[in-house]
């Protein structure tokens, strides 16, 4: 089987996806599978094998496989771009298409889905360039607030507002990244992650929650994620009632957004025993290292990283 790996890509979370990669290719079974590694630099350029490529040769390199694995994060990669190219080039690839793709991709879009599928979100508001909060929106939502570019992954440009006299720097650096921006009122409670995986027959099953702890006093950031500033716990230590509803939301949100494969949702759980979690965010394509959330959750479940790649690339081919 021709497999090619995608990584890379033009956006913040390039090197994250650099370390997904890494593990995706260390990870494939080398007698079955014969691997190209296709990457997209920083600037936009194609490399096949480690060759820079031009684009029309990189997309019959693409076009040549028996299936493509995208190990991308963030815009021009995770958004559906990349999932619209390949469904161009009428190559059969692993995970999320076009809609779930863009749709997951944009937080502001992700609650207005999940919303209406009945989970619970933070409130938000989404601004636009030019837009201001609104003052009944800064009482509606009281502090702290959480500003976020509403595309981007890896809590790149993420702020926590504990003084409103900090918005607009806060709403500066957020839209370094995207002029579309969104502030949320902070969530109170534990931070827990789940992790659904589709079967190749089309069985979409959740893994045992996931607990991040994060060491100190800041939040799940960048440098947290990638320096090593937090634990997983798994499964989290929560009563078998709770984790029944944590799988429940996590499988309603894939299938509300139209996914296919994988996701991984992240919630926020409050602390009154029977609280509705709320939906933070979700990732159509979450960190794939082997240090990573989603892997080590189907580890725990005694899904092994190369047989998690097995069912992945299983069901593109199907
Ligand atoms: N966006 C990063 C890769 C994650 O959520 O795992
Ligand atoms: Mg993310």
């Amino acid at each position: 089987t021709r497999l090619a790996v995608l990584y890379g890509g033009q956006s913040g979370e390039h090197e994250v996806s650099r370390r997904s990669a890494a593990s995706i290719l260390a990870g494939l079974d080398r007698e079955k599978y014969q691997v190209a590694e296709v990457l997209i630099g920083r600037d936009g350029g194609w490399h096949v094998d480690g060759r820079p490529t031009p684009l029309p040769l990189a997309l019959r390199v693409l076009r040549a496989q028996d299936v493509v694995f995208p190990a991308l994060h963030g815009p021009y990669g995770e958004d559906g771009t990349v999932a619209s190219l390949l469904e161009w080039l009428g190559v059969p690839y692993v995970g999320n298409g076009v809609f779930a793709s863009a749709a997951g991709m944009d937080k502001g879009v992700t609650k207005r889905l999940l919303a209406a599928e009945g989970l619970r979100v933070s409130p938000g508001v989404t601004l636009r360039p030019g837009d201001d909060l609104a003052p009944a929106d800064q009482r509606r939502m009281g502090l702290p607030v959480f500003v976020k570019p509403a595309r981007a992954g890896s809590s790149l440009g993420v702020v926590k507002v504990t003084d409103w006299a900090r918005l607009p720097a806060a709403l500066e650096q957020a839209r370094q990244i995207d002029p579309k921006v969104l502030v949320e009122q902070g969530a109170r409670g534990r931070e827990i992650d789940v992790a659904v995986l589709q079967h190749p027959d089309g069985r979409v099953q959740a893994g045992p929650p996931l607990e991040i702890r994060v060491a100190g006093p800041g939040f799940f950031d960048y440098d947290a994620k990638y320096e090593g500033g937090a634990v997983f716990q798994i499964p989290a230590p929560v009563d078998p009632a709770t984790t029944e509803v944590l799988q429940d939301r996590a499988i309603r949100a894939f299938h509300a957004l139209d996914c296919r494969g994988l996701l991984r949702v992240d919630f926020f759980l409050p602390a009154q025993g029977s609280a509705e979690p709320i939906v933070n965010e979700v990732n159509t394509f979450p960190g794939f290292t082997t240090a990573s959330q989603f892997p080590q959750i189907w580890q725990q479940a005694g899904i092994g990283f190369a047989t998690l790649l097995e069912i992945l690339i299983s069901g593109a081919l199907a």
